[in-house]
């Protein structure tokens, strides 16, 4: 039996964009979802444990045709399975056994659907640990490039690399197209994430950001700005100038919220933040309702969010510097 975990992601700069070959900057924080994986005879039985606010277990045989008999929407039980499903078959193929069957495990403190890359932590740390569990030790960069066939398959083609490079690498990262880079000397930011309770459909806000790229100019230059942001935005975290990271989250913001992807609470939460201060704040993933993350070196942003309507949770998010790890 093997357990392997993988932390969730903020974006600092450049969701959706990315998308479109622009740059982006995620970094990995301190929630991490881990899959505990049991070779077993023939089939895979998952068992999807509390990975959101309400949570839910889920006993799933895959050999068998029957749904699973759970309390919460199907979609987000599809999603989980999905993602499971792929990551087992990219283990398979990794270790030349196309017949193992699983028990897997996942838990986790990752809101599903968030913002914070949850789907992409539980690809990563089941291809790790069902690899491992077949005698097979994939490097982080190996897990990441098949996490992204996870995410690329069950998403239907709508995947950039951000998400899974990051949860397998940990740390800060640079992704534009297929180039995949951590930054290095980022060990430190005073990160604060604030959840609505809510999540955005990944899905369908990338296709509405396309469908407004297509159909308007200011919406293609509003994505080709959002790329100049990340290049800058890049450049002051390396130098170490948060304040200038800060001014760059908050136009960031402002360029996704034209591209139709913000909600009300991400905007009022996005508002507290910078009304407590912090150097900056803008909604993290595909939007639509989740989390934002903002830049506080005081107390003052977590105080305001957890008195912001419409703010389910506020917590302090240290960045993960490790990337994937067996347990
Ligand atoms: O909301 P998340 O954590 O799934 O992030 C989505 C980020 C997008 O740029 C909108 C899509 C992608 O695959 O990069």
């Amino acid at each position: 039996m093997v357990t392997a975990s993988a932390p969730a992601k903020v974006y600092l700069f450049g969701e959706h964009a990315v998308v479109y070959g622009e740059p982006a900057v995620p970094c990995a924080i301190e929630r991490r979802a881990q899959v505990t994986v049991e070779e077993r005879e023939e089939g895979v039985r998952v068992n999807l444990q509390d990975l959101t606010i309400d949570g839910f277990t889920v006993e799933y045989d895959s050999s068998d045709d029957d749904r699973p008999d759970v309390d919460v929407s199907d979609s987000l039980v599809d999603a989980g399975m999905g993602y499971v499903n792929e990551a087992i078959e990219q283990a398979r193929e990794a270790a030349g056994a196309p017949e193992a069957g699983f028990d897997i495990t996942v838990e986790g403190d990752i809101p599903l659907g968030a913002g914070l890359g949850s789907s992409a932590a539980v690809a990563v740390a089941a291809i790790r640990a069902a690899t491992a569990e077949l005698g097979v030790e994939l490097d982080a960069r190996e897990v990441a490039a098949r996490a992204y066939q996870v995410e690329h398959a069950v998403q239907q083609g709508e995947a950039s690399r951000a998400d899974t490079f990051c949860s397998a690498m940990g740390g800060a990262v640079r992704v534009e197209g297929d180039d995949c880079r951590t930054i290095d000397g980022v060990d430190n930011l005073p990160l604060v994430v604030g959840y609505d309770g809510g999540a955005g459909d990944t899905g369908a806000l990338v296709a509405g950001v396309r469908d407004v790229k297509d159909r308007y100019d200011f919406a293609a230059d509003t994505v080709t700005a959002i790329g100049d942001l990340v290049r800058q935005g890049e450049r002051a975290l390396v130098e170490g100038d948060v304040e200038e990271v800060g001014r760059l989250m908050n136009f960031n913001h402002g360029l996704l919220s034209a591209l139709g992807v913000s909600s009300r609470s991400l905007d009022s939460m996005v508002w507290a933040a910078r009304d407590a201060d912090a150097l900056g704040a803008k909604l993290t993933g595909a939007g639509g309702g989740g989390c934002i993350v903002a830049l506080d070196e005081s107390e003052d942003a977590l105080t305001a969010l957890s008195y912001t309507p419409g703010c389910e949770d506020a917590f302090r998010a240290e960045l993960d510097t490790e990337g994937v790890r067996i347990e």
